[in-house]
């Protein structure tokens, strides 16, 4: 064997061996449980979400996948926490709006890049925006609300999931709208925000669909509008904010997945992957149907889509942040 052909050899074998742990793992992947992070309440709308995809995803993956809350600042310590975790595939975050995109403008020293210190894997699911009252607010539709809200502004309370999350983004939206400033009451998560609600401690909110259709199809709140051009088939009685009077309340959260910067690109496969399994599988899509959500499909689907839809959000919530005078 010629001297170059037995150093080449020799290169490609302390190469391999250099790189060994780190080529065998993308191969083997999973040979452990993988943690998913969520960054708000369990019960709540992307704590519903991470586990009804993540049922389906461990088995394609073939290890288990373990919820973890972590809670605080709107969901932004738990994204920290999810970029500083090793780039290996065992820690990835189920991500939204807020975490992903409104935390840029609401976060000036926000210790995460969503555009660049993540791996996008893939949406999970479009979460419409509702308008909730309590079960005794005093109103019977939209334009009765927002006539109490503004005749009785600065008397209300409005519940939100911490400063950035979806509910405080689109509350933001809904009281510019209605030029209103109601006392905002945060929560760690909607779920909990949802207790009030119910309980009647808190008088209205926005928030996700996936959290509210148990409600309002059993009668404990009230649902005034939801944010999209089209009515949802999981709560068909309720209006759009076109039909109800206020067509600028546009408002349509997502939630995905995401890992640390660095993950390797056959495991971000293998992710997005057994994501888009789980999406397609018929139980799976019935469970999130039935809570109103939007299940992406096609090229809505996968890490480059993810991608650019975290800069497009970006660059929509920005401007409405900053036009509500926050921060
Ligand atoms: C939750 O899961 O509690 C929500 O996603 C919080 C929010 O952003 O409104």
């Amino acid at each position: 064997m010629s001297t170059f052909r037995a150093a080449t050899v020799f290169a490609v074998t302390v190469l391999m061996f250099a790189l060994g742990p780190a080529l065998a793992p993308a191969q083997d992947y999973p040979t452990k449980s993988i943690t998913l992070i969520v960054p708000f309440a369990a019960g709540g709308p992307t704590d519903t979400v991470a586990r009804i995809v993540s049922d389906h995803m461990s088995r394609t993956l073939g290890q288990a996948i373990v919820i973890e809350n972590t809670l605080g600042a709107g969901g932004t310590t738990a994204s920290t926490r999810a970029m500083r975790a090793a780039p290996d595939g065992y820690t990835i975050i189920m991500g939204h709006m807020g975490t992903h995109a409104a935390a840029v403008a609401l976060y000036p020293n926000l210790a995460y890049k969503p555009d660049v210190d993540f791996e996008p894997i893939s949406m999970a699911a479009g979460t419409p925006v509702v308008i909730l009252g309590k079960k005794d607010f005093p109103a019977k539709d939209l334009k009765e609300f927002i006539a109490y809200v503004k005749a009785n502004d600065g008397t209300l309370n409005q519940a939100h999931a911490g400063v950035g999350s979806v509910a405080h983004v689109t509350g933001l939206l809904l009281d510019r709208l209605l030029d209103v400033k109601p006392t905002l009451i945060p929560f760690q998560g909607t779920a909990p925000a949802m207790n009030a609600l119910i309980g009647g401690q808190i008088d209205f909110m926005t928030d996700q669909i996936v959290n509210v259709v148990p409600q309002v199809q059993g009668g404990t709140i009230k649902a005034y509008a939801i944010g999209t051009p089209d009515r949802n088939p999981a709560l068909p009685d309720v209006p759009t904010s076109k039909e109800a009077g206020l067509p600028d309340f546009q408002a349509s959260a997502w939630n995905a997945l995401f890992a640390p910067k660095g993950t390797p690109q056959p495991i971000l496969d293998r992710l997005s992957d057994a994501l888009s399994k789980a999406l397609d599988d018929p139980n799976t899509r019935k469970r999130l149907l039935d809570l109103g959500s939007d299940i992406p499909d096609g090229d809505r689907r996968g890490q480059k889509a993810l991608a650019a839809l975290v800069k497009s959000e970006v660059a929509r919530w920005t401007p409405i942040i900053k036009a509500s005078g926050n921060p």
